[in-house]
């Protein structure tokens, strides 16, 4: 991961660069676009991404997951999920977690989001953009619901140095994703998930409920106990309450 770099000073989005070369097909495994800025950063269910030029990590990986039935594809999701945990970890936000499905973050604050676009090649995964946005230097932000790495710990980061980290650690989780440690990663992401095993205020239906999350399935829908009854829930059926 990461021999083959694109830097770009600017663009709209990497994720966006990444498809490009995929059609022209310049692209091999582990091919990486970097930016600085991007114009038209695209987050999960259609929202913008943004963040402050030249501060933070800004990045898209191009993975080739053929190994991997579509049926198991949240895997993919919880590798990369591990990975950027790591990174956090290692640089000292120890109490960092994963919201699921898969959004990084410190105490009650959003530090990071992970997009994953993925072709599909009858029943495995053909190609996958891993689109990672990480806040590493930036400190001032329009909402009081983000974060840094740099405000939580109080340092300011070699940006190179810990992008370089990154694509190392998430070529490991690659590897164990390969090598089908399965269980080992859901375990793993079961336990670093944010509000796992505890009671929670959620939005389900329209209504303010009080749950339990107890895990997640196959498909990566979230499983939370309401009412003495287990439900799973995909993407857009359930909302935290922060
Ligand atoms: C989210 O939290 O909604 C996901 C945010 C993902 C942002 C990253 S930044 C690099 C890559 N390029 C994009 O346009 N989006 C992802």
């Amino acid at each position: 991961v990461g021999q083959q770099l694109y830097y770009l000073p600017v663009c709209e989005s990497t994720n966006s660069e990444a498809q490009q070369l995929l059609i022209k097909n310049k692209a091999t495994e582990g091919c990486t676009v970097l930016t600085s800025e991007q114009t038209k950063g695209r987050g999960q269910r259609g929202n913008t991404w943004e963040a402050e030029p030249g501060k933070n990590i800004t990045l898209s990986v191009i993975l080739s997951p053929v190994f991997l039935p579509v049926r198991q594809q949240f895997y993919l999701n919880m590798a990369v999920s591990l990975a950027v945990l790591d990174l956090l970890h290692e640089y000292g936000a120890t109490a960092a977690r994963v919201k699921w499905p898969n959004d990084l973050y410190f105490k009650d604050k959003k530090l990071g989001g992970i997009l994953i676009e993925n072709s599909i090649n009858s029943h495995t995964l053909q190609h996958s953009i891993i689109g990672i946005g990480l806040n590493i230097n930036q400190l001032n932000f329009d909402v009081d619901t983000a974060t840094s790495l740099s405000a939580i710990t109080g340092t300011t980061i070699h940006l190179e140095e810990v992008t370089s980290r990154l694509l190392e650690l998430l070529e490991k989780r690659y590897l164990e994703l390969r090598n089908a440690r399965h269980a080992k990663l859901k375990y793993e992401y079961l336990q670093a998930l944010y509000r796992y095993q505890e009671v929670h205020q959620f939005i389900v239906d329209g209504k303010r409920t009080e749950g339990c999350i107890v895990g997640v399935d196959e498909d990566g829908r979230l499983g939370v106990q309401l009412d003495g009854e287990l439900r799973f829930f995909g993407f857009k059926e359930i909302t935290y309450i922060i």
